[in-house]
């Protein structure tokens, strides 16, 4: 399969909407607010990161990075997701390259680290691990993970950006 992973285009907008709305169509823990999250997110200026995955000249996969605020003042610190893969692409490898590509991206601009919410078995490859100190409120703590790309992780309170409260449509 040859994939491309590049940083989204205006061309790519309802692309990422339909990728996103079916990889979480039929994911364990969908909000179902998936898509209009991302929307929220590129309408406040929020996406710190936006890259597609495409194949063939199709988009088939996306992640979105924005900024995190931390409660002890930490800067520099980015949540991941959603990540999205249509579902007949999954388990090929998509999702690990436009995860390598964001971390890259990150690293380069910068960022001292990020955080997410998800499954340990699958974020753990890439470094992702649960910080003892650092809390996302009402999410257990082994899926709420980080990676660290300075010397230090922050300790406090997580909050991402107030488009993740969006209300489904
Ligand atoms: C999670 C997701 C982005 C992964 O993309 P992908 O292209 O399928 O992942 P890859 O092919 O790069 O990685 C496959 C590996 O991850 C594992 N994996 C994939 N999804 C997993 C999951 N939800 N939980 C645990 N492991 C998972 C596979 O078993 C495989 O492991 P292996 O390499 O040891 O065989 C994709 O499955 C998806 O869109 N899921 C629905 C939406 C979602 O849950 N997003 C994440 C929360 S924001």
């Amino acid at each position: 399969m040859n994939i491309t992973i590049r940083p989204e285009q205006q061309r790519d907008i309802s692309a990422i909407r339909r990728v996103t709305e079916a990889a979480f169509a039929s994911a364990a823990h969908a909000s179902g607010t998936e898509p209009q999250i991302v929307e929220a997110l590129r309408n406040a200026r929020a996406l710190s990161i936006s890259l597609v995955a495409e194949c063939n000249g199709e988009v088939i996969g996306h992640v979105a990075v924005s900024p995190v605020h931390i409660s002890d003042g930490s800067k520099g610190w980015f949540g991941f997701g959603p990540v999205s893969v249509l579902p007949e692409y999954q388990r090929q490898g998509v999702g690990t390259s436009l995860m390598r590509s964001a971390l890259d991206a990150l690293k380069h601009e910068g960022a001292k680290g990020c955080v997410l919410v998800g499954d340990p078995g699958y974020y753990g490859r890439f470094g992702f691990r649960p910080v003892p100190d650092l809390t996302l409120p009402d999410v257990p703590t082994e899926y709420f993970q980080a990676l660290r790309f300075g010397s230090a992780f922050p300790a406090g309170s997580v909050t991402f950006h107030e488009a993740f409260a969006v209300e489904s449509k």
